[in-house]
């Protein structure tokens, strides 16, 4: 069903709930907004689905092909009862996503000495600008230097970087020579770096030396070096050389006592300097075929054992560009800033390859919302003109807690569009950044979509879609949402149910790395036919979608800037692993700042008694087996879980427990309904 129009676009004034009220941004905002109304977003829509290969066709136009597209644009099989999931895009042409987003802009564009990153440090006193002539000569070199070390295309390279200036140079020149990136998130644990080196046998790791966030100094070499030598124990070692970014050292180490024991190993590390000494600043683009890999980013499986999505060139080339423009009605002389960290797809999507396919200008920020104060992030906006800014309802609710004096010190009147991401955002928190963050002119951007999806797929557009708190509003152009019901029947109207989509559009990840099978029952066999997200969700009367979370054992966790996916199956199997455990059940419950957070119950092997020191020792133990952003807030003693007859855990039962809701249904099921009673008896109220 499409979305319905609502024809005065205007705040619609009425007896409504807050969240039911409709916003929309105030007028003279968009003077020469992409899409400046509802009707012309309905038009483009209609467009994008009924002839969808004109309308990439139309897209594709902007970008250099060394071959251009010609014969199917789109092939696809959604139906595992007719055989392969597939899914392939201007199969055929032949391009390159890093000359797309670098040479074009400064050859063809004339935009080299325009600014493409403010990089701007954990500390306010550590910051560069990157034009775009300087960004395409860095990339070049690393590209070379990559390629002195043998890095040939189709080859996987792992990136385990902070949020530094190599870090947007090493991804780009693995695109520019046909590498396959693998950037694993800085926070996570050497076992989990070292389990995503293994599945995708990288070849190569690219680290730095240390790194601070907020006013913790990391070690990620000593890091890094833990995860190499793991990857050599299981006779797995694939990786043979390992370049070092000297980063804490040399940019922003200005105290001795700062100084990082950094472990060497002769044979396989070599400072990132070194290796970028006298290399050339020129490279010739790897030409690709549009289905070639670009990228492997692992997402949370509900196994518990992450899943490699692999994007390719052309489709995720011409989705996030032309999401970027539409979603944040990009124009030339915005200033954009998304606080994710590239280690996420939010990262990768809309701070790398969007922002740069449209000759963008964006802040890189390394640090931290309220290090050195509360304020960061609105000095920020402030400091580079930010007009806008996409951030997590996890960041946003953070900063609610210290009001709003911390914004009223800064100007933020360059701010015109605020972006969302990540996990639901609750009313409250959406009002909040509209009202205090926005001052009631900038339209809130809610963006549902997933590392899968590529890009946005449910979102407002700023200048057109009148706006509901809490809900992620309409589908983007080309994308077809259902809502289906238990059976798997499509319903109507307003509805809850599944959030699936019925076609492919170019954005969408191509296949889980080396496993079509996981691909297959992950995404598309519950519903054949259908791609499904995992996502429940309600539609309205007005045909907008409002997201109502996980409908699998999977969370959203969140690191300060961003939410992700989380499975409880990870947690638990980390659990498991401590010796005085016998089993373990995780849950997710509500939490005022981070959305969700992890209640963990666990049983304890015969005559282990559980306290404190166990309890802190079961949270670094999470911490250690995949990293800070799966600490647990809460674990409880089980001392028995609620089972059904078979054995199965009763997940329902425990997160009910978990959230005190005290109206359990039916219980008849369970092996020994007494469990629960002792369960609730010994329940966390707060952390
Ligand atoms: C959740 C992040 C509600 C959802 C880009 C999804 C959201 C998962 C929203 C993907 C939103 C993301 N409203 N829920 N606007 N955005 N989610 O792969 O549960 O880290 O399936 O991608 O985050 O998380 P991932």
């Amino acid at each position: 069903m499409s979305p319905v129009s609502d024809s005065s676009n205007r705040v619609i004034p009425g007896p409504q709930e807050p969240e039911e009220k409709t916003y929309h941004p105030s007028d003279g905002l968009f003077t020469n907004a992409h899409v400046p109304d509802f009707d012309a977003y309905l038009a483009l829509y209609k467009k994008s689905t009924e002839e969808p290969e004109e309308f990439w066709a139309d897209v594709a136009q902007e970008f250099y092909w060394k071959k251009p597209p010609s014969g199917q644009m789109l092939q696809f099989n959604f139906d595992v009862n007719k055989g392969n999931i597939y899914i392939k895009f201007m199969e055929g042409a032949k391009t390159n996503i890093c000359y797309n987003v670098l040479d074009r802009n400064v050859h063809v564009r004339n935009l080299g000495e325009k600014v493409a990153y403010y990089w701007e440090g954990n500390s306010p006193n550590h910051h560069q600008t990157i034009t775009y002539n300087q960004l395409l000569r860095n990339v070049c070199r690393c590209a070379n230097a990559l390629k002195l070390l043998g890095v040939k295309k189709g080859d996987r390279v792992a990136i385990y970087l902070p949020m530094i200036p190599e870090l947007v140079y090493t991804m780009l020149a693995c695109a520019r020579i046909g590498a396959v990136h693998s950037i694993v998130f800085a926070g996570f644990s050497s076992e989990s770096l070292c389990e995503r080196i293994m599945d995708a046998q990288c070849n190569i790791l690219v680290t730095a030396d240390g790194v601070y966030r907020g006013d913790k100094l990391i070690n990620l070499k000593k890091i890094a070096s833990e995860a190499l030598e793991r990857c050599k124990e299981s006779m797995a070692s694939c990786v043979q050389k390992c370049v070092v970014v000297k980063h804490h050292a040399f940019r922003t180490n200005s105290d001795a006592s700062n100084k990082l024991q950094t472990p060497w190993d002769e044979s396989c590390d070599i400072w990132w300097a070194d290796l970028m000494d006298g290399v050339s600043d020129e490279c010739e683009p790897e030409w690709m075929d549009s289905e070639d890999p670009l990228f492997i980013l692992y997402t949370s499986g509900s196994t518990g054992k992450p899943k490699g999505v692999v994007h390719t060139v052309t489709g995720y080339m011409l989705y996030t560009s032309l999401t970027f423009k539409y979603v944040f009605d990009y124009h030339h002389d915005d200033v954009y800033w998304c606080t994710a960290d590239i280690g996420w797809i939010t990262g990768h999507s809309y701070i790398t390859y969007g922002p740069l396919a449209n000759g963008g200008t964006s802040v890189l920020f390394e640090g931290v919302p309220v290090y050195p104060h509360v304020g960061r992030l609105w000095e920020i906006i402030e400091k580079y003109g930010v007009s806008k800014f996409y951030t997590a309802p996890t960041a946003i609710r953070l900063l609610m807690k210290y009001g709003r004096e911390p914004l009223q010190q800064y100007d933020l009147s360059s701010l015109r569009v605020l972006g969302t991401v990540g996990e639901p955002i609750n009313p409250e928190a959406w009002l909040w950044y509209y009202d205090v963050v926005g001052q009631q002119r900038c339209p809130v951007i809610d963006t549902f979509w997933q590392t899968e999806t590529g890009g946005h797929v449910l979102t407002p557009l700023p200048a057109s879609t009148p706006l509901k708190p809490g809900s992620a509003t309409c589908p983007f152009f080309g994308v077809q949402p259902a809502v289906l019901n238990e059976h798997g029947e499509e319903l109507e109207g307003e509805a809850e149910g599944y959030l699936v989509f019925q076609k492919p559009w170019p954005g969408i990840m191509r296949g889980v790395y080396g496993n079509q099978e996981r691909f297959e029952s992950t995404y598309f066999r519950k519903f054949p036919g259908f791609y499904v997200t995992g996502d429940g969700c309600r539609r309205d009367k007005d045909g907008y979608y409002w997201i109502t979370g996980r409908i699998d054992d999977m969370l959203n966790v969140s690191d300060v800037c961003s939410g992700h996916l989380l499975s409880t199956a990870e947690v638990e199997a980390a659990l498991t692993e401590h010796p005085s455990v016998a089993e373990a059940a995780v849950v997710s419950r509500p939490h005022a700042v981070k959305g969700e957070c992890l209640y963990c119950f666990v049983t304890l092997k015969d005559h282990k008694e559980f306290n404190r020191t166990l309890m802190e020792e079961l949270k670094r133990k999470v911490r250690e087996k995949i990293g800070p952003i799966a600490t647990p807030d809460f674990i409880q003693n089980a001392p028995g879980l609620p089972k059904t007859r078979s054995g199965k855990i009763m997940r329902r039962v425990l997160r009910q427990i978990a959230r005190n809701e005290k109206d359990l249904g039916d219980l008849s099921t369970l092996a020994d309904p007494k469990v629960v009673e002792v369960l609730f008896s010994q329940r966390w109220e707060a952390a």
